[in-house]
């Protein structure tokens, strides 16, 4: 049973909040946690569906504590493209509705990435005009929809190999060329929006040195042909075994370039429980000093290079790790299932107010 403390008074009253009503526990974290987004000027994002937002005290805890928001599936590639080629935009204007609403900055994802080869694109003749029209086409109308809505978007997700030792090969790739699909697709992205902030987005980069190595020797290619490549994304799904100054020292690399940074889905994953028998204690600490340490890292950049600090998944039950197998219970986010904030929170916000 996992202990739930929602504010440092909590955790040493706990005996004396077990006799509380349960209307005053639930309460207690919304009158005592503050804000992540009060904390600091950077924006502080999160990713979110609609699905989720249904949930009014979900939508409450997303609003309270984030001002901007990433689309966890409503703007990618296979929901947008219907099967004879038309672009359906339902799911991302109600999106972007719920962010407009609620004043929400939006950060997009993602133009192009291995994992959305939709069915039309597949059955076409990859060599032919026609592919290489439909991709253009792709990129100038969904990025032009939203121009001027978005503050930016993830222009090219994944692109170097899992292991990091080269590039990511996908329909894009064979078809459009190695590197000819990223340029092509940055060129199409600023055309379409020339005030969008363009990322390129990678994971695994604080725990891979090669991975990282690869992924910067790439932007550098792209950015000397000419793409235009606005920021750089670290998803940041770590874990509580990441040795520490990982993350230090992978943001002091990429900040190197000078671009703007996005830490773009944070998790801190607590691995596999039927793997590890350290206590939960002991893993909710590591899992404390890892995201401190991110967002340290990210705060201690120059404030032109902070883009945001985004968290990918609001409450534990949220988060898309449970999706995978064995990890059905993993625990990699801020706030507990029922929206009280974790030790990770309070690590957060204890850095972000720190200037
Ligand atoms: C994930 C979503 O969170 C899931 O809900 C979905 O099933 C698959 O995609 N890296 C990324 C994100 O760049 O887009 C992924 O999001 C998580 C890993």
């Amino acid at each position: 049973m996992i202990k739930k403390f929602s504010s440092r008074r909590d955790f040493f009253g706990a005996a004396l909040s077990l006799a509380a009503a349960p209307a005053a526990l639930a309460d207690a974290p919304r009158r005592d946690a503050p804000p992540l987004k009060s904390l600091t000027n950077a924006p502080m994002g999160c990713s979110t569906n609609l699905v989720a937002l249904k949930d009014p005290a979900y939508a409450a805890l997303l609003l309270r504590n984030f001002s901007q928001v990433t689309p966890e599936y409503e703007m990618k590639m296979n929901p947008i493209t219907h099967t004879d080629g038309r672009l359906n935009f339902t799911l991302a204007d109600n999106f972007m509705g719920f962010a407009r609403q609620n004043r929400l900055r939006v950060h997009a994802t993602t133009l192009v990435w291995y994992k959305h080869q939709p069915p039309y694109f597949m059955g076409l003749d990859g060599k032919g005009q026609v592919f290489a029209d439909a991709y253009r086409n792709y990129l100038l109308t969904v990025v032009g929809r939203y121009r001027g809505q978005v503050v930016g978007w993830d222009v090219v997700n994944e692109p170097v190999w899992t292991d990091g030792t080269r590039l990511r090969d996908s329909l894009w790739s064979s078809n459009l060329g190695a590197e000819d699909y990223m340029v092509l697709a940055f060129e199409y992205a600023k055309q379409a929006d020339p005030n969008a902030v363009l990322f390129i987005n990678e994971f695994d980069l604080e725990r891979l040195p090669r991975k990282r190595a690869t992924f910067l020797n790439l932007v550098e290619r792209l950015l000397k042909r000419g793409a235009k490549i606005d920021g750089i994304g670290t998803q940041s799904h770590v874990n509580i075994n990441l040795p520490q100054g990982a993350s230090t020292l992978t943001m002091r690399d990429l900040a190197a370039l000078g671009l703007k940074i996005h830490v773009s889905e944070l998790d801190v994953s607590l691995g596999r429980a039927d793997r590890d028998n350290r206590s939960m204690d002991d893993k909710l600490k590591l899992q404390s000093a890892k995201a401190w340490e991110v967002v340290d890292a990210f705060m201690n950049l120059p404030a032109s290079q902070r883009y945001a600090l985004t968290m990918w998944g609001l409450m534990d039950k949220n988060t898309w790790l449970r999706q995978l197998p064995g990890r059905e219970h993993d625990e990699p986010l801020a706030f507990y299932d029922d929206g009280q904030p974790k030790p990770m929170f309070w690590a957060m916000a204890d850095r972000l107010k720190t200037r």
